[in-house]
């Protein structure tokens, strides 16, 4: 019986009340094998109230826990989705997946926790903007979820807030735009004084690495040109538009000392940049997503408007057809580390804001249910990467550099019971008629993956058993990401400590000086 008395009925299998969660929540995963990012090994997991209590063989478990057979499966850290857009509001309109389809669907693929973007208009108060995400979020999200929030204007006031948001409300992690000239795009010295502002927070900086002033001016030549479709979106931003603000980026955060993480890595030429970058030394992180690991930017040649539209985002998807499996090896390789989706949906009629005119198309795919699938298809059925590393690119690596790590990303005692149990050998065929998110169109139709979750475990509620998704508006949590992560900052402070500038002790000059001429 639950705590709610005689009269109580848990007609709903998530009745909240306490003594109905843990009798609800002593789950004991037996046989599987255990894959973390360092490591695997056969052994049970015995959870209770939501936190991994027992790892290992022959455990002893406490009568009236749920016993689930892992024969043959892996025991995986749920996926952290680093890049997720969820009911945004951009170009005219609401991304149509919102916290709590977008979570859903996250469960439905394997993702326990989301990382979504504050993101408002120049001149609005930071805090405010977060808190009008939260709002949105707290009651609908099914899954944990943290916030990055975006710097769209610079001035002491948003630095005042970056602190507060620092200190106080578990933000560790700012993006500025190099795109989106005149909605969200920053100048030069901007970006240096949030990635200053960063580096003495201990908040990562976060960049969209697109030339905002090329891209306006060589959109309006297509335009003039008359090629007003999906195609124009990505011939007026070529790769080098992308590689350009990626090394610019990457060189103003070096510059602040500040660590850098590449948002939605797309084209070969960026990712070349952040793996030299890193071969240099600089502390940067690259993020392919699902869209650049598992399709490509041909479909803008599509004869369907729609099809074309459908896979309109910024950076664009690159033509070169050899893309998904470069940046793959590099995710692979470690020269990229992490990957999210940018998952940000508009159905057909958002889409055909921009029938007329690419320009106006909203930018967004998904990615959100799909992620786990594609990497396993592309990067470990394809024998490019072992399950181990496939634990570190879909979670493991985002719970260190956003600092929630043992906490999430990893399967061992104390740690939140997010759990999947994997199945390495079945496979699902990916279509917007059977997907869980609320948009009409899906990038990946028809692709059939293997690797798919069995079970869904977020918080140690089984939220996907045997086929059935049991999800409830509001039950994931906030999730606070405290500054100064040790992947990102341990480096970082010893530059700060050894390789502050120093002036040369000299006697002054006592020559004659030239008078200068004011009349010049
Ligand atoms: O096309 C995209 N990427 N839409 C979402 C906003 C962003 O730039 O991440
Ligand atoms: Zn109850
Ligand atoms: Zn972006
Ligand atoms: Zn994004």
């Amino acid at each position: 019986k639950c705590g709610k008395g005689e009269e109580h009925q848990c007609k709903d299998w998530w009745c909240l009340c306490k003594e109905h969660i843990s009798a609800q929540s002593r789950l004991f995963l037996k046989g599987g094998r255990i894959v973390n990012d360092d490591h695997s090994f056969d052994a049970d997991v015995y959870i209770e109230d939501g936190i991994i209590k027992q790892v290992g063989n022959n455990l002893v478990i406490p009568g009236g826990s749920r016993t689930i057979d892992a024969r043959g499966k892996l025991i995986i850290p749920g996926g952290i989705d680093t890049h997720t857009h969820m009911q945004l509001p951009f170009m005219g309109t609401f991304a149509v997946d919102d916290f709590y389809s977008g979570t859903k669907a996250a469960l439905a693929g394997g993702t326990t926790m989301i990382i979504d973007f504050v993101l408002d208009q120049k001149n609005v108060s930071l805090l405010e903007a977060y808190d009008k995400w939260r709002s949105w979020a707290d009651g609908k999200v099914c899954c944990d979820y943290a916030l990055h929030v975006g710097v769209t204007w610079w001035s002491d006031q948003v630095a005042k807030e970056m602190e507060v948001l620092c200190k106080e409300k578990g933000v560790n992690s700012f993006k500025v735009f190099l795109a989106y000239k005149d909605v969200f795009m920053l100048d030069d010295h901007e970006v240096y004084q949030t990635f200053m502002k960063c580096r003495e927070l201990g908040a990562i900086g976060m960049v969209h690495a697109e030339n905002g002033h090329l891209i306006a001016e060589k959109s309006q030549e297509m335009i003039d040109n008359g090629i007003t479709g999906p195609e124009g979106h990505e011939m007026c931003r070529p790769e080098e538009v992308e590689a350009e603000a990626t090394l610019r980026a990457i060189t103003i955060a070096h510059q602040a000392n500040c660590p850098l993480y590449v948002v939605h890595v797309m084209s070969k030429s960026a990712a070349k940049v952040v793996t030299a970058a890193r071969r240099r030394g600089n502390v940067v992180f690259g993020e392919p997503i699902a869209a650049s690991l598992g399709t490509d930017g041909t479909h803008y040649w599509n004869k369907c408007w729609r099809h074309g539209a459908g896979h309109v985002m910024g950076p664009p998807l690159r033509p070169d057809p050899s893309t998904p499996g470069y940046l793959m090896d590099l995710l692979a390789n470690n020269d990229l580390q992490v990957t999210g989706t940018d998952n940000c949906t508009f159905n057909a009629d958002q889409k055909a804001l921009g029938k007329d005119d690419f320009r106006k198309i909203p930018n967004g795919v998904n990615g959100v249910e799909d992620r786990m699938s594609i990497i396993w298809e592309k990067g470990v059925a394809c024998g490019k990467m072992d399950p181990c590393r496939f634990v570190a690119v879909t979670s493991t690596n985002a719970a260190k550099i956003f600092n929630i790590y043992p906490q999430k990303g990893r399967i061992a005692v104390g740690s939140d019971a997010d759990i999947v149990v994997w199945d390495p050998k079945a496979t699902r065929t990916i279509s917007a008629k059977t997907h869980h998110q609320a948009v009409d169109f899906n990038i990946f139709e028809g692709m059939t993956c293997h690797g798919v979750p069995d079970y869904v475990i977020t918080n140690g509620h089984v939220v996907l058993d045997e086929g059935q998704l049991r999800v409830t508006q509001g039950m994931g949590r906030y999730i606070p990401t405290p500054c100064n992560s040790e992947i990102a900052f341990s480096r970082i402070r010893e530059r700060e400590r050894t390789c502050q500038p120093c002036k040369v002790e000299r006697d002054p000059y006592d020559g004659p000086v030239a008078k200068i001429d004011g009349n010049m």
